[in-house]
C-alpha cells in the first residue's frame, strides 16, 4: 500500500521530531526529518549553513529537501519549523501530504527551548522573549496551513495515536 506521506508542522521546540518518532514506529513508516536531510546532503549543521551561506540560502535548499519529501511514500516527515512560513512550501506539502500541526502552548515551548544552541533564529540573550514574538507571529500561519491541529501538550506517543485515530491511514 503506497500512503501519501505525513508531514509534520509546527514551532521549535513542539515535538515534531519525538512525536515523528513515535509516529513512524507504529505505523511501519519511513521517518526523515528535514533538517537532518539538509544536514546529511550538505555536509553542514544547521547553524554552519546560516553562518556560512546566510539564511535565505538555507530557505532555497529546505524547499528543495520539501519538494524531495513531499514525494516520497509511507514516510513521517518533520518539517523545520520555518517551514510552511514560505506559501511555496505550503503548497506543495498541502498537495503530497497530510499537513498535521503540533500545537503547543508558548510557556512549555520557552521551556524546552531554555538550553537550546542549535537554532539560530533564537540565539541571543532574550531568547525568551524571540521565542515569543516568533511564536505569535508563525501561531496562525501554521494553523492556517494545517489539514489538522493536533494538541502537542502531551506525550509523543500519545501524540501520534491522536494523529492515527484522526488520518487512519492504512499500515
Ligand atoms: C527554524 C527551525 C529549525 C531549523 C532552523 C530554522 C525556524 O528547525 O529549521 O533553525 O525557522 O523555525 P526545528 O523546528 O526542528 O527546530
Amino acid at each position: 500500500m503506497r500512503n501519501k506521506p505525513i508531514a509534520l508542522c509546527g514551532f521549535m521546540g513542539c515535538g515534531k521530531s519525538s512525536v515523528g518518532r513515535a509516529l513512524a514506529k507504529i505505523l511501519g513508516y519511513k521517518f526523515i526529518d528535514s533538517d537532518s536531510y539538509i544536514e546529511e546532503k550538505y555536509g553542514m549543521t544547521i547553524p554552519e549553513i546560516f553562518e556560512a551561506k546566510g539564511e535565505d540560502y538555507f530557505r532555497d535548499i529546505e524547499h528543495e529537501a520539501i519538494k524531495e519529501l513531499s514525494l516520497d511514500t509511507n514516510t513521517v516527515i518533520a518539517t523545520g519549523g520555518g517551514v510552511v512560513t514560505f506559501e511555496r512550501n505550503t503548497k506543495i506539502l498541502k498537495e503530497n501530504t497530510f499537513l498535521v500541526m503540533i500545537d503547543v502552548c508558548l510557556p512549555a515551548i520557552q521551556e524546552r527551548l531554555k538550553f537550546s544552541h542549535n537554532r539560530p533564529l533564537i540565539e541571543g540573550p532574550d531568547k525568551a522573549e524571540k521565542v515569543k514574538q516568533l511564536y505569535n507571529k508563525r501561531l496562525p500561519i501554521y494553523k492556517r496551513a494545517a489539514d489538522y491541529i493536533v494538541d502537542g501538550n502531551t506525550t509523543p506517543k500519545s501524540v501520534a495515536n491522536r494523529i492515527i485515530d484522526t488520518i487512519k491511514p492504512e499500515m
